[in-house]
């Protein structure tokens, strides 16, 4: 099993790292456009195998998509990340023009590939890539709920005092301040309701600093996170990998699910070998329900954006 990670930055070299510890690929391919920069990364994780015990074979490339030929997965992760004060919105001019291009790239040299999306304004860019390669909606998944979640799951935990492993939660919607919907109400302590536990006040306050998880980062390092944002793709890789039938929320074409179409936002989705094997349409809440129309109303003005 073959998987790219396009963009050697520090979310794609965490992602390429995770991915070889878990041991599961035989190959990750690591491309970049700066020169050396890839190869740099590639030798210096490969230097860590013998120490971490992985034997997932890791090579860079300088923008030389030969090298990704018959990719089964390939994660594109290129682009501008944004700075402190930024919108993940602001980043799309730069990195709409790369991502169309990265897509195609890739299709050149794996024709089946099936894309994750990692880049921002996250689920414009995965909406893009729709429109510009026309390739199966199963093979374009935009990552964002898995990271989103994992970020609501440790500030549950945290306001619980709890160990990470006694929580279960998601966040659906769009992957930016204001367009996530962490879904409170259908979140657990070992099946037990949050509700139980927290006050309405405290569950309000993780679900405002689970939206803003990103931006907290981004003003504390100066850029934006990596080490969550590459486990959460790494899992969603493994997921479709191993064909585990996992479910993630994520980035997905909709058509009447949610009351959506032509959208791609954050809903719980199955992922196994064939990347997106089925958009779970839970109930809402007529709250929810109003923040997941708020939220695609977001989406939609920021696709608005794109030169299609
Ligand atoms: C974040 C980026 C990956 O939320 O969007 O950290």
């Amino acid at each position: 099993m073959k998987i790219t990670v396009v963009g050697a930055g520090a979310v794609g070299a965490s992602c390429a790292e995770y991915i070889a510890i878990k041991d599961f690929a035989s190959e990750v391919v690591i491309l970049d456009i700066k020169e050396g920069y890839a190869e740099g990364k590639a030798m210096d994780l490969m230097q860590t195998a013998s120490l971490m015990g992985f034997d997932t074979k890791i090579t860079g490339s300088t923008n030389d998509y030969a090298k990704t030929a018959d990719s089964h997965i390939a994660v594109i992760t290129s682009g501008i990340p944004r700075k402190p004060g930024m919108t993940r919105e602001e980043l799309i001019g730069i990195n709409a023009g790369i991502v169309k291009t990265v897509s195609s790239n890739l299709l050149e040299h794996s024709p089946n590939v099936i894309i994750i999306v990692v880049s921002n304004p996250m689920d414009t860019m995965t909406y893009l890539v729709h429109k510009t390669t026309g390739i199966p909606k199963n093979r374009i998944i935009g990552m964002g709920g898995a990271l989103d979640s994992a970020r609501f799951k440790y500030r549950l935990a945290e306001a619980m005092e709890a160990p990470i492993s006694d929580i279960d939660g998601m966040v659906i919607g769009g992957h930016s301040d204001t367009g996530m919907v962490p879904l409170t109400s259908h979140a657990t302590r070992n099946s037990i309701r949050v509700s139980e536990f927290l006050s309405e006040e405290r569950l309000q306050q993780v679900s405002d600093d689970t939206k803003v998880g990103g931006a907290t980062l981004t003003k504390l390092l100066g850029t934006s996170a990596w080490y969550a944002p590459g486990a959460a793709v790494s899992s969603m890789v493994q997921a479709i990998a191993c064909d585990q039938k996992k479910m993630f929320p994520c980035s997905t074409m909709l058509d009447g699910e949610y009351g959506l179409k032509d959208i791609c936002i954050g809903v719980p989705v199955i992922l196994g070998k064939d990347g997106i094997e089925k958009i779970i349409d839970i109930p809402l809440s007529d709250a929810e329900k109003a923040k997941m129309k708020e939220s695609a109303d977001g989406v939609s003005k920021t696709n608005g954006l794109l030169e299609l």
